[in-house]
């Protein structure tokens, strides 16, 4: 019987792209899946996006769009990483999906039922001016500990202690810049300090499903310190309106806590693919989503990151277990992904290794698919890329122990042969194939414990076996000596063979390669069902070369940083200035101080202010000005300005005017009232000359 498997990722934040640490999951997870769909086994592989949360609100406010908006942008970016990295989901969705909206306020209302919510009020910071309660991160202060400035209202950058936002000193709203104030409201606990759940999952936590240090950690968080502090704590699941999120059923205002909807976002992905006919349409799948889910044939596995463990091995089985559900069969761990020695790969500080610049640069997926598996283990270890390390195994190992067994003996055939196999294999050949066909189960089950970093060392192994045979064999001083054509194509078929039980051993790795093997070998796709048989008298396409070697100034350009953006030089008041004119040119405008004598509403206009000016002609000048919105007349008289005095008088439909005054303005803003009238400094005259 097939198995039947639901495989999840963790759900990422749709506030920002993929990055490598992301894609690193994505990998483990995906060879996995590839791996036991090359067994036979049925596989339901889903992700989605997790769209709820503060964070997220605030960040497409920010950017002015609705939060919907602001997550189908994020989610419509996905695609280019997936098929990149050749990431083989069979759906992906979102937590703010239909699916999930039922499904989080049914799993809650079960929860209710089973009398584990509580409500109690509590007292938190609060926004005035946002009209907001404010997550932690989102309140700053000073470091109650070491008084440093800026700090987070839940930890010390500088100093490195954890405190509650209360004991932060001065703080302040990241937000409005405003003071919180501390403000009570009603929230809604998980009761998990109930000895049922707390009994529940002591059990479940221990029983040997979880890797042991997963396990272990847990322990701790079970255990209560001297002062009867710790242990398991009641889970807030709820936050106050304004919040992007699920509405908590018969509580108006009131929303669930991203993470109570998120991992449920498992559940609704696979009911949306159910529903999108997927399962059907790929296994003849017959049963409804909610009879699948329930069958306690289907094991449900998930992959996440060693940060989110909590989560995933206490609220969401209780969760699980107390609606009456069924529950995840396994909850793999990984590390982080650490570039060069380095930084952790943070959800927020996703630096180092840009994914798609490696794919921008050429560089090829399937290089950093291997690279990962050979660093992974089935334990909670950090996975470090290093450059030197990432050449020294794909160049070395992956070509040069690999690829080159098939392009050492791919031409032959094709030259020689007309790409014709030979059944005819000595012992010698039928010994090495033996070898390698008996290493598939070893392989199948480190693949199955996730310890891929032991499968390719195997495989390596072995096509250390095989490379051996072809020096022993030497293809190339068989093919010049006279009467050996029988034992090249018999040498040839063997590496060929060989090549191809490596291949197959490798294909959840490197699935592209995989394909293209398949196609020079003119096979079926390859599954491990399919090693016991050779090839026999079969013939085969044309090599093309299969893969190229990792150049050095590829990494060195993938870890270079980005240029610095191109600073445009600004445009002073938002224009260029303008082309260069001559003193000659200069002159012929005759600037004068003017005195304001009277300024009034001109009737009919909601631009224009009369302007009476004394130029110290011993007459006045009658001047219209759109200056209205930015001053009025009371203001301005007898203050002295600066005026063109020998523009040609205009005939405008209120009077004649005789000149103009000067006024400043951005560009941008003309007309409006961003406009200055000039005023020379105290002294000047009217009728002196500005030159
Ligand atoms: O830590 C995170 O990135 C979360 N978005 C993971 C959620 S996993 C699941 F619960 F949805
Ligand atoms: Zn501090």
């Amino acid at each position: 019987m097939p198995r039947q498997l639901f495989v999840t990722t963790a759900l990422p934040y749709a506030n920002g792209h993929f990055h490598i640490g992301h894609i690193m999951e994505y990998i483990q997870a995906d060879i996995w899946v590839r791996f036991q769909r090359m067994q036979g086994h049925q596989v339901h592989f889903v992700g989605a996006d997790d769209a709820h949360g503060a964070p997220i609100m605030i960040a497409a406010e920010k950017a002015g769009k609705t939060p919907q908006q602001f997550v189908a942008d994020i989610a419509a970016g996905r695609k280019p990483y997936l098929d990149g990295f050749h990431i083989s989901f069979d759906h992906w969705s979102s937590t703010d999906s239909p699916e999930n909206h039922e499904l989080a306020q049914s799993i809650y209302r079960a929860l209710r039922d089973q009398g584990l919510i509580e409500v109690r009020p509590i007292e938190q910071f609060f926004d005035p001016e946002k009209s907001m309660f404010l997550p932690d991160r989102f309140i700053k202060g000073e470091c109650p500990k070491c008084g440093a400035k800026d700090q987070y209202g839940d930890s010390c950058e500088v100093c490195g202690a954890v405190y509650s936002p209360t004991e932060v000193k001065n703080p302040y709203s990241a937000l409005s810049g405003a003071t919180p104030v501390l403000k009570t409201s009603d929230h809604y606990f998980f009761k998990l300090s109930d000895p049922r759940c707390f009994n529940f999952l002591e059990n479940w936590t221990q029983d040997g499903k979880l890797q042991s240090e997963v396990a272990n950690k847990i322990k701790e968080w079970f255990t209560k310190d001297e002062e009867g502090k710790g242990g398991l704590g009641d889970w807030d699941i709820s936050r106050d309106a304004p919040y992007f999120g699920i509405e908590i059923p018969d509580a108006p205002g009131k929303y669930f806590y991203v993470w109570l909807d998120a991992p449920v976002g498992y559940l609704a992905s696979l009911k949306s693919y159910f529903e999108a006919g997927g399962p059907k349409a790929r296994y003849g799948e017959t049963r409804s989503f909610e009879q699948f889910i329930a069958d306690p044939a289907v094991e449900q596995v998930h992959f996440i990151g060693k940060d989110i463990t909590y989560f995933h091995t206490l609220f969401w089985p209780a969760m699980l277990q107390f609606s009456g559900r069924k529950l995840p069969n396994q909850i793999n761990v990984h590390g982080f992904m650490t570039v060069n020695n380095g930084e952790k790969m943070s959800k927020s500080r996703g630096t180092g290794l840009d994914p798609l610049k490696y794919l921008s640069l050429g560089m090829n997926a399937e290089w950093l698919r291997y690279y990962i598996a050979a660093k992974l283990n089935a334990r909670v270890e950090d996975v470090d890329f290093n450059k030197d390390d990432f050449m020294a195994r794909v160049n070395s190992d992956l070509i040069g122990k690999y690829i080159n067994i098939a392009s050492r003996a791919a031409g032959f055939i094709a030259k020689r042969f007309a790409g014709q196999l030979t059944a005819a294999i000595g012992d010698d050949g039928q010994t090495l194939l033996k070898a390698l066909q008996a290493g598939q189960p070893a392989i199948v089950d480190l693949y199955e414990q996730r310890d891929m970093g032991k499968v390719l060392r195997e495989i390596m192994l072995l096509a250390d076996r095989v490379n051996e045979y072809v020096d022993a064999n030497k293809p190339w001083e068989l093919a010049k000596q006279e009467g050996q054509d029988a034992r090249l194509q018999e040498v040839c078929t063997v590496c060929i063979e060989a090549f191809r039980l490596l291949s197959l051993y490798l294909k959840p790795v490197l699935p592209a390669l995989a394909a293209n093997v398949e196609a020079f070998l003119k096979i079926a796709p390859m599954t491990f069902g399919d090693s016991g048989k050779l090839l026999g008298a079969h013939v085969i396409g044309e090599y093309k070369h299969l893969m190229q070697r990792v150049d050095p100034k590829m990494l060195e350009a993938l870890f270079e940083p980005p240029p610095a953006p191109v600073v445009e030089a600004p445009k002073p008041g938002g224009e260029d200035i303008a082309d260069t004119i001559t003193i000659d040119d200069f002159v012929k405008v005759d600037l004068r101080i003017a005195k304001i004598v009277n300024a009034e509403h001109v009737e009919g206009s909601t631009k224009l202010l009369r302007l009476t000016l004394d130029v110290g002609e011993g007459r006045t000048r009658n001047v219209f000005s759109g200056i209205k919105e930015a001053y009025k007349p009371e203001d301005l008289i007898g203050k002295h300005t600066v005026m063109v005095a020998n523009l040609a008088p205009r005939k405008m439909k209120f009077g004649v005017s005789e000149g103009m005054v000067l006024a400043a303005s951005h560009a941008d803003e003309k007309g409006t009232p961003g406009i200055y009238v000039l005023e020379p400094l105290a002294g000047a005259q009217p009728g002196m000359r500005i030159r």
